[in-house]
């Protein structure tokens, strides 16, 4: 049996984009920078959803980078929902890159964010409130 990704993977879409140029590294590709914000965007949506609080990000670990993304390339962000503590929030993130040529679905990277669910002044609160 095969380990390999298969599309779409589990957990909910939480960005679509399309990568643009204004976002390339010095080798014509996307910067990895850009592709981390958009995976914090996209988990962001997940644990403000989960909380219906702010929250803000306190770790993001693991992340690998397996496949470039090209300018053009429709980028989408899948996130689910892990371990929630009593104020922190486990989200797997994983970015995909539609091919613009050709069309196939590549998995490019992935990562674990953490979350805190916080108060107005900033401080964590609950969760589950
Ligand atoms: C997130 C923040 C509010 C947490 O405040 P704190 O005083 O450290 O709070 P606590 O020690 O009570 O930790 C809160 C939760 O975060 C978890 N946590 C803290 N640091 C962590 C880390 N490095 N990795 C994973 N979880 C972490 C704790 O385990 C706890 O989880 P739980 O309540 O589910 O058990 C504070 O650290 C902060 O404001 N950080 C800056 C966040 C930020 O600006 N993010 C954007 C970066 S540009």
């Amino acid at each position: 049996m095969s380990d390999a990704p298969t599309y779409p993977p589990r957990g909910e879409l939480v960005i679509r984009t399309i990568a643009m140029p204004a976002n390339t590294n010095s080798n014509g590709d996307m910067f990895g920078g850009w592709l981390v914000s958009q995976m914090d965007l996209g988990g962001a949506i997940l644990a403000r959803n989960t909380a219906r609080s702010r929250i803000t990000t306190v770790a993001i670990d693991a992340m690998s980078f397996h496949d470039p993304v090209y300018v053009g390339d429709i980028v989408s962000c899948h996130a689910l929902l892990g371990k929630t503590g009593r104020t922190s929030m486990r989200i797997e993130v994983e970015a995909w890159a539609q091919r613009h040529k050709g069309g196939e679905h590549v998995r490019v990277t992935t990562g674990i964010f953490t979350y805190v669910a916080i108060d107005d002044h900033g401080r964590p609160q609950p969760v589950h409130r």
